[in-house]
């Protein structure tokens, strides 16, 4: 919600000694190895390599705005932008701001708390049935044959305005399993299982509905992500093939508007921009110029209604996207702790890496936003998002049983884990996967199967220690 304001991390350039925020394009790409550049922490310390997990957009926050802290080279015109974009995002939108009739969270900032991942309603008590509120989620809904109800869309809008009904309520109770390590110490991994009730419409046959519930994403390093190099995603693609780990990650190619995309966002990897547009159509119920129709359209209750509109104009939208790609990215925290240490070679005993891609490159040509604004200061940098951005098959456990883009049921993205130590400081709660069932690092790891499942044995096999350790570096990301 980035109230607290900018933090003083301080980039001097020692070689030419010029700023880097007021370097030109053609110094920055001549200047732009990581030995030219020094970066200091929050005490004035010259910060160690492996902490910059954005290069000069890394930020050394550790409080509960960690995620929400603009980069160093948000200055001038693009600051004030910046912050008119956290507004647009964090404050909540009104009927008179468009929102509704039906929708499912009344500003960004409602799910993605702190540019994070709000705890939803239904993980808020330890078991036993969720809540039927606003609960933080994507409830996609859709039939076994891979369509949509009539009277539904793809997400099922819970939330709406005053005089119309919401589209249903979500539902949840778990199951729960326990396991052992080889040294005896024992594991529960909870299975989540969903069910919807109040239907606004036509009820819906339960044996044809599918019910694929998403927890937010962090929004750690948006930016770079967008800005990711789709040659280097295709030659790690192609390289990214382990028979011996049966490991093998899949490129995500969507066709949108005409051209062909790898897709980078989202857990399937099924988006190839930051969705600005959709998440106000869909999310909110914002009419915009990519999507000018209420969602609701077609409802038998939304007789009458006006449909057709805008609700937010692009320059406003570019605004949010500037907000999310100029994000810093927070720096790693005690990678000198000799835990830390083991935990990270245990990362890479446990073969974690060939998924959780710990170093990547932004390309070279500047990312463009919703209304042209252009962003330079992304490109060739060294980034440690430790993901390869690629689809992989994560076995019959986590399986949502319904295609995405390119995806598979069964496949999903190697989630990055940049920032992920600092969930629990942001959010207020430590839980992971693409549905937020592990309730910490360990229960994730352990739900890993599939191209996962020889990840999982390692890890299993490891004592206590260095379990432990492995847990303590990722604190540390
Ligand atoms: C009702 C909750 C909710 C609201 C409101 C919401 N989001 Fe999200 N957002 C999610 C969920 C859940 C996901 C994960 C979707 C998936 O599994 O791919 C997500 C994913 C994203 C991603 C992809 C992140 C990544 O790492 O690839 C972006 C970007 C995003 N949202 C932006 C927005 C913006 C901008 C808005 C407001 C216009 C918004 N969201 C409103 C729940 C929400
Ligand atoms: C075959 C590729 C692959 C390997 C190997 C792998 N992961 Fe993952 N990891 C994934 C994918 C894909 C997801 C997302 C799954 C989901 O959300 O359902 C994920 C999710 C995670 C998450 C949850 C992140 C979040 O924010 O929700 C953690 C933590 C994690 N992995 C850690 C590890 C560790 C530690 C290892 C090694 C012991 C490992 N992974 C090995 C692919 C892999």
């Amino acid at each position: 919600m980035g109230r607290t304001g900018r933090l003083n991390n301080t980039i001097s350039h020692y070689v030419k000694g010029v700023a880097m925020l007021v370097m030109s394009v053609a110094t920055l790409i001549a200047c732009s190895t990581d030995d030219d550049i020094v970066i200091k922490d929050q005490y004035g310390n010259v910060a160690a390599a492996e902490q910059l997990s954005a290069g000069t957009a890394t930020v050394f926050n550790i409080g509960n705005s960690a995620y929400d802290t603009p980069a160093a080279w948000v200055t001038g015109d693009l600051l004030t932008r910046f912050y008119a974009g956290d507004r647009l995002y964090d404050n909540n939108r009104g009927t008179e701001g468009g929102k509704g009739p039906v929708f499912a969270g009344s500003s960004c900032g409602s799910c993605h708390n702190n540019a994070g991942r709000t705890l939803p309603s239904i993980y808020t008590r330890d078991s036993g049935s969720g809540a039927a509120g606003f609960s933080s989620q994507l409830v996609y809904i859709t039939r076994q044959n891979g369509t949509h109800f009539r009277q539904y869309g793809r997400v099922l809008h819970d939330q709406s305005i005053v005089g119309v009904a919401a589209e249903g309520k979500l539902h949840a109770y778990f199951t729960e399993q326990e396991f052992q390590f080889p040294d005896g110490e024992r594991y529960v991994l909870q299975t989540p299982h969903y069910e919807i009730s109040e239907w606004y419409a036509d009820s819906i046959d339960p044996k044809d509905l599918i019910v694929d519930v998403h927890i937010p994403l962090r929004h750690v390093g948006m930016g770079q992500i967008m800005a990711l190099d789709p040659d280097e995603l295709r030659r790690l693609a192609v390289q990214s093939n382990y028979p011996e780990y049966g490991i093998s990650g899949r490129l995500s190619l969507i066709n949108e508007r005409n051209r062909q995309y790898v897709g980078v966002g989202g857990n399937k990897a099924h988006h190839a921009d930051l969705t600005v547009e959709l998440g106000f159509s869909s999310d909110l119920g914002v009419k915009n110029d990519r999507y000018p129709y209420e969602v609701s359209e077609g409802q038998s209750q939304m007789l009458g209604y006006s449909h057709y509109g805008m609700e937010i104009t692009t320059r406003e939208m570019e605004d949010v996207d500037l907000y999310m790609s100029a994000l810093g990215v927070p720096a790693r925290r005690n990678v000198n702790d000799a835990k830390v240490k083991r935990g990270e070679e245990n990362f890479y005993k446990a073969k974690c890496q060939l998924c959780h891609t710990p170093t990547l490159h932004t390309r070279q040509d500047a990312p463009v936003l919703l209304n042209g604004t252009r962003l330079p200061w992304l490109t060739n940098q060294t980034i440690h998002p430790y993901s390869d951005f690629l689809l992989h098959d994560m076995g019959a456990g986590l399986d949502n049983h319904v295609r995405a883009g390119s995806a598979y049921s069964y496949e999903w993205r190697t989630t990055p884990l940049w920032g992920v130590g600092l969930q629990q400081t942001v959010n207020g709660h430590t839980r992971f996967l693409h549905d937020g069932r592990a309730r910490n690092f360990v229960e994730a790891i352990m739900w890993h199967d599939g191209e996962g499942a020889v990840s999982r044995e390692l890890f299993k096999r490891m004592g206590k220690e260095d379990r432990d350790a492995v847990v303590a570096f990722l604190n540390s990301l």
